[in-house]
Order: structure tokens, then sequence, then C-alpha cells
């Protein structure tokens, strides 16, 4: 494992603290939560924690549970989350987020507004002064007439990009919806934008996270920080 593997790993340990036997836990999506999934993987192995039904975050979280042998369920069966855990790609001090740097925006979102409690875990590199400094807002929009969701995106001031895969073929999500890659520069009014991206139709989901986050765990390399909401960072 490099440094920034152990750091992410880190964080997941600590927010694992919050889990316990009989929970229903939504497994976030990323290279930093899917520790999460196999940390739980691990526990129910060795008996630390029974009883434990997960709801992946995307198809790349749930292929992961199914081969670690972590008991699924679904929102029907279960609607309502214990606790989430999930990455992120950038946080601002209020503890909101852009988050779908991995295309599982959508499902993330749907999971975290099931759960009771959502912790974010990051390593120190994702802590940004203010939203939009470090990513840009993935947008994800219907293939049907997407080119005028881009030129309306462009209209809010983004520059607004296809997402492609490494192999140059355009990314689907598991819905089978594209993503418009959206780099506003900084974001004065995330909660603004968020209403503006949330009434056009075509568009199905954003990544802006506004007052979603209730918990934060950050890895730096001097060590772990727990931050809840109205804390300072
Ligand atoms: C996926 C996400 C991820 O949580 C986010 O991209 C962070 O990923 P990583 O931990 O790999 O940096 O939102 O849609």
């Amino acid at each position: 494992m490099n440094n920034v593997d152990t750091l992410k790993r880190a964080a997941a340990e600590r927010a694992l603290e919050a889990v316990s036997s009989g929970m229903i836990v939504g497994l976030g999506s990323g290279s930093t939560a899917i520790w999460v999934t196999r940390l739980i993987a691990e526990r129910l192995q060795d008996g630390r924690l029974t009883n434990i039904l997960g709801i992946p975050c995307s198809s790349m979280i749930e292929a992961e549970a199914r081969r670690l042998s972590v008991p699924l369920t679904t929102l029907e069966e279960h609607p309502h989350v214990d606790i989430t855990i999930d990455g992120a790609d950038e946080v601002d001090p209020q503890l909101d987020l852009i988050k779908g740097g991995g295309g599982a925006l959508m499902r993330e979102k749907i999971v975290a507004q099931a759960s009771a409690y959502e912790i974010i875990v990051v390593d120190h590199s994702k802590l940004s002064p203010i939203l939009g400094t470090k990513w840009h807002v993935p947008v994800e929009v219907i293939p049907f007439g997407y080119g005028s969701q881009q030129h309306y995106l462009e209209e809010l001031g983004a520059r607004a990009v296809v997402r492609h895969r490494a192999d140059g073929t355009v990314f689907h999500t598991d819905q089978g919806n594209i993503i418009l890659d959206c780099a506003f520069g900084v974001i004065n009014d995330p909660v603004s934008l968020a209403k503006k991206l949330k009434r056009r139709t075509g568009i199905a989901e954003h990544g802006l996270f506004i007052g979603i986050a209730n918990e934060l765990i950050v890895a730096d390399t001097d060590g772990i920080r727990q931050i809840k909401r109205g804390q300072p960072f």
C-alpha cells in the first residue's frame, strides 16, 4: 500500500468505529470508501461485527461487497439506513461537498438522504476553503437532448465537458446517463447553484452535496481528525 492508500484506510477504520452489529449501512463508492466495505467484510468474518446489511452506492461497490460476501439489502426492503460512510472529491469548512468523481453521485445522494447519519472519509488533499477551488461539479444528465443541458450549464457560467473513459468512450453512469463535468470556478453560493441545477429537466442529479454530511474524518500524515458539522476544520 502506498502512503495515500494507508491514509484512506486509516480514515475508513476510524469511521467504522461508528458501525455496530445489526445496522443497515450505506456502502459509499470510490477508492477511500471501498475500504469501509473491505473492513466490514473482515469484521464480519472474525465476528467483531454481526448482522450487518449493506446498501451499495454503486455497481462497483456492489460487486466488491458480493466478492467479499458482505450481505446486501435494498432501499425497498430497508428504506431507513442507520449510517452511510462515503468519500468526497472536495470538502469545504461547512462540510458541504462536491462528489461524483467516480460517477456514482445519484445513488450516493439517494442513499445519503435515506441515512440517519452520513460520515465522509477523505485524505487531507480534499479539504478546500471554497467549493470549486479544486474540482469541477459533475452533473448527471439523461442522454436525450443533453446538448440543451450543456448549453444551460454554460449559460450558468460553467465549461461543461462530456466525461469520457480512459479508452475514449463516453462514460455512462449506473443509470445509463452521461456526466457533464462543469468547471464553474469558485462557487460563492453553492445553495443557489444547486437550486438552478435541480430545476432543469434533463438534469438527473448534480454533485453538490449541501447539508448532507454529519461528520468528516480526515486522514493526514500526522494523524486523524474527526470533525462534526458545525465545528471548525
Ligand atoms: C464517487 C464519489 C467518490 O466518493 C469520490 O469521487 C471520492 O473518491 P476517492 O475516494 O476515490 O477519491 O463521489 O462518485
